[in-house]
């Protein structure tokens, strides 16, 4: 169960104590500022493994977006692997000596399938994912006229997990087109007849069950817990007899299910062999509401008060770190310490300036920090060029994110 009120705001209180002491001895003066809570992004790999059950959890790197956390999760026991997201990122990761990438989303990028294609260091780190005819297409153009010798490029095939009860209901992301267990395994045939590619695993993401909230006490959140009960029988189902069809046509090394919301009904399948997890590592705000589980929430960010408007108003430099998705309200970055600030309904989070409102504004002055946690885990790190890293007390490291190595990749 998630926390409750009392407890977010005894959790924030330890914390921020924390993080103020280490960033005035570490002698921090660059705002906004980033800091990733080690203590709470260790406790999180725990209890993400221990849900796991010694199922092997691949870490989704779109949700970390900085490498030395990777490292870091990578060395926790019941982490195995990277998703990846892109294929350049992927490329990138196996050029420092990562291995074992699966990238999660099909890639039409030619020049980053020459260079896949290229490389057989690259070829046997990385599997890239189909899911049609076309992405086969692709991939055989990119390799016209280079020898693969005996190191085939790695393929994944994604299966459609959402979940349509009835004809005009369905639940789930948009993803894979393949729906039935007979068209995965006919691309399965497709793909395994083509010069120089293997299938080498099966991969099924039922967002409806692992990135929707479901703890309220509401009959929309009862709704919730009841469409995802049908979903994992459904998924269960549907992914045991892809599975099996694939079988028939190729060995697969891997069978990818999940999300850090859904890891106890996607390890529950015998089929699964690994689940993939990264939101858990962090817990941003919108993982702050599911019945099954709660992650502490390790990245902190911090903005500064630079004007105070009127009694009850304080108004930071910057904030507006606005998460992608369906526009609304919970795309917000949750405001954290102080508590019980809320933003101005007028002006919400701002490109350049975020007033915060209530009793808390009070007694903030012109220079104080106000502590904002995003929605989302990986995409604080497309703004902030480096997180400082907390362990008890004391900043121990201050590490690149992905664009402050210079990268970018969506
Ligand atoms: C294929 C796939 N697996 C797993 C996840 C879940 O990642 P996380 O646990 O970071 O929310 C995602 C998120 O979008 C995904 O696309």
């Amino acid at each position: 169960m998630g926390h409750s009120a009392a407890q977010m705001s005894a959790i924030a209180a330890e914390q921020i104590a924390r993080v103020e002491r280490a960033l005035a001895s570490h002698g921090t003066r660059e705002y906004p500022v980033a800091v990733l809570d080690l203590d709470f992004f260790d406790a999180n790999a725990a209890d993400l493994a221990r849900r796991a059950g010694g199922t092997p959890i691949r870490v989704a790197s779109k949700s970390l977006r900085v490498r030395a956390l990777l490292e870091r999760a990578l060395e926790h026991t019941g982490f195995r692997g990277i998703l990846a997201y892109t294929l350049p990122e992927a490329l990138w990761l196996a050029s420092a000596g990562y291995h074992d990438i699966v990238v999660a989303y099909p890639t039409v990028d030619r020049s980053a399938l020459r260079r896949l294609a290229e490389d057989p260091a690259a070829r046997r780190a990385i599997t890239v994912m189909v899911d049609e005819t076309a992405h086969l297409d692709l991939i055989a153009d990119a390799t016209t006229g280079v020898h693969l010798g005996g190191t085939p490029i790695r393929v994944a095939l994604e299966l459609d997990a959402s979940f349509a009860p009835v004809p005009s209901v369905r639940f789930g992301a948009h993803r894979s087109p393949m729906h039935a267990p007979e068209q995965v395994s006919r691309l399965a045939r497709e793909a395994s007849a083509r010069r120089g590619l293997r299938v080498v695993g099966l991969m099924a993401y039922e967002g409806q069950i692992a990135g929707v909230t479901d703890s309220a006490r509401t009959p929309y959140g009862a709704a919730v817990r009841a469409m995802k009960s049908l979903s994992s029988r459904e998924i269960a189902t549907r992914r045991g007899e892809t599975v099996r069809a694939v079988q028939e046509v190729a060995e697969l090394e891997f069978v990818n299910a999940g999300g850090t919301g859904s890891i106890e009904s996607s390890v529950a399948e015998d089929v699964v062999t690994e689940v993939a997890a990264g939101s858990g590592l962090i817990g941003p705000g919108l993982f702050d509401n599911y019945v099954g589980f709660a992650p502490l929430p390790a990245l902190l960010l911090g903005f500064t008060v630079v004007r105070r408007p009127a009694p009850r108003v304080a108004t930071l430099l910057g904030g507006g770190w606005i998460a992608s998705g369906v526009p609304a309200a919970d795309r917000l970055p949750t405001l954290w310490y102080p508590r019980g600030l809320t933003y101005a309904p007028q002006e919400g989070a701002g490109e350049v300036q975020t007033p915060v409102i209530g009793d808390a504004a009070e007694g903030l002055r012109i220079g104080d920090m106000v502590w904002l946690r995003h929605a989302k885990s990986g995409e604080p790190a497309e703004h902030a060029t480096v997180y400082h890293l907390l362990q008890g007390e004391h900043i121990t490291d201050v590490t690149p994110t992905y664009r402050g190595e210079g990268r970018m990749f969506l």
